[in-house]
């Protein structure tokens, strides 16, 4: 950059910081902050273990960059996948239908992602090319076509598409992974995450966990 340059770039930096609202930092993530750290941890926690990494629900990709990005620095693009598994289309009427008809939500509290679009995701995450995307309703999807997995983040919001998944995916895990499960929290608009957690939890004889506010996670010994 030329001596010229700069020097108008940062007066134009300073004016923008202490005249606007535009330095002002914000939280881009969905989850928690002790989401992502344990996200972390986890990873690193089983990272010597052979296997692959999972995200179901990713919306725009904020935690699979942040993911992403861990794996990067750690040099470990190489050896591992992180599928991240999707609609890219929101949720399923069929699972919206249920969330409306049998556990009584409000349809237009639930809606959302629809901006979503599958070949703009793809080339979003293009200097990421261990990140594979795939488009599926994460209630029909083949585990056992990306096994081994060693560490999941289940993130679809509503009780019918965990409840479906999480055996699937539980079987599809290596002994020593872990899977993390969002918005396991009772009585608020995405309790279904809640409910199909504990339920599994039950039917597996696991004692739940959560950490922070939110994030169960499953442990398979
Ligand atoms: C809360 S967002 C995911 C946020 C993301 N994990 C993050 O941390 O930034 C929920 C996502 O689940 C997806 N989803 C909902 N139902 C699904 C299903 N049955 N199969 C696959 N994806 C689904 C939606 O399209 C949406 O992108």
């Amino acid at each position: 950059m030329s001596s010229f340059i700069k020097p108008i770039k940062e007066t134009l930096k300073a004016i923008a910081f202490r005249y606007t609202r535009l330095g002002v930092p914000t939280y881009p993530y969905c989850i928690e902050p002790i989401q992502l750290a344990t996200l972390i941890n986890e990873f690193e926690r089983v990272k010597h273990l052979p296997g692959n990494i999972v995200e179901i629900g990713v919306a725009r990709g904020l935690t699979t960059r942040f993911i992403a990005e861990h794996i990067k620095n750690q040099k470990l693009a190489n050896s591992l996948e992180y599928f991240a598994i999707d609609t890219f289309d929101s949720f399923t009427a069929s699972d919206l239908d249920y969330e409306v008809k049998s556990r009584g939500k409000n349809l237009q509290e639930l809606r959302g992602f629809e901006y979503n679009d599958f070949e703009v995701w793809k080339k979003n995450f293009v200097a990421f090319p261990f990140v594979k995307a795939i488009q599926s309703d994460c209630s029909i999807f083949d585990y056992a076509s990306i096994a081994p997995i060693k560490l999941v983040f289940l993130d679809v919001d509503l009780y019918l598409p965990i409840q479906k998944t999480l055996p699937k995916l539980f079987e599809a895990l290596v002994p020593g992974g872990a899977i993390v499960v969002d918005d396991i929290l009772n009585n608020t608009t995405y309790d279904g995450a809640y409910q199909a957690y504990m339920e599994f939890c039950a039917t597996k004889g696991i004692l739940p966990k959560v950490i922070g506010n939110r994030c169960g996670i499953i442990y398979k010994d």
